[in-house]
């Protein structure tokens, strides 16, 4: 596989954004909430991985003072298990520890293996199953992990 880089979304990408999202997820998000994520959150980061410049996955994270959400983070099904989605969650953590954040926590839907796996591959902890946290009803696993390196 061509090696990939990872660089902050602009809205050029949104369209490849949207195709993967809606790959990706049960309920996608709209182009309006990635619109409003880039322009309109202070809190919020995105960046994109690309392969021969086109973007193949993307993470949305918030850092709110000392502590960080992941919000969104997927790759395009024909480029996952590439160890992208790890290089895209390592550039967050890196950011992290670069502005003093303490911990980093997410939702996952409690039926995602493959999510639950890869957030515990990165060190995630299961901490807690917050019931039919999902429109559809489905429980999330609530998540976190300190944000030392290589922790
Ligand atoms: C979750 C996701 C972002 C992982 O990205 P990725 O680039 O495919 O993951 P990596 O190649 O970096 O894998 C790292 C580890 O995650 C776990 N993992 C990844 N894909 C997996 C799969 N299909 N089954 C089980 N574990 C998996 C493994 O522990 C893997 O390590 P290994 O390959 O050494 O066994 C990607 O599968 C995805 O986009 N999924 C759909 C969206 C989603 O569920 N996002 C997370 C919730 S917001």
């Amino acid at each position: 596989m061509n090696s990939f880089e990872i660089r902050e979304l602009i809205e050029f990408d949104l369209d490849k954004v949207m195709e993967i999202e809606d790959l990706c997820f049960v309920a996608p998000w709209k182009k309006e909430d990635i619109l409003r994520e880039l322009h309109n959150n202070q809190f919020a980061t995105l960046l994109v991985a690309t392969i021969n410049s086109e973007v193949v996955g993307y993470v949305d994270y918030w850092i709110t003072f000392d502590s960080a959400t992941i919000c969104q983070i997927a790759i395009h099904p024909n480029y996952q298990r590439k160890a992208i989605g790890s290089a895209l969650l390592e550039e967050v953590i890196k950011d992290c520890y670069a502005k003093k954040v303490f911990n980093i926590t997410l939702e996952v839907r409690e039926s995602n293996l493959k999510g639950i796996n890869f957030y515990s591959k990165h060190g995630f902890n299961q901490l807690v199953v917050k019931p039919n946290y999902y429109s559809n009803g489905e429980n999330a696993i609530y998540m976190m992990r300190g944000v030392e390196l290589n922790g």
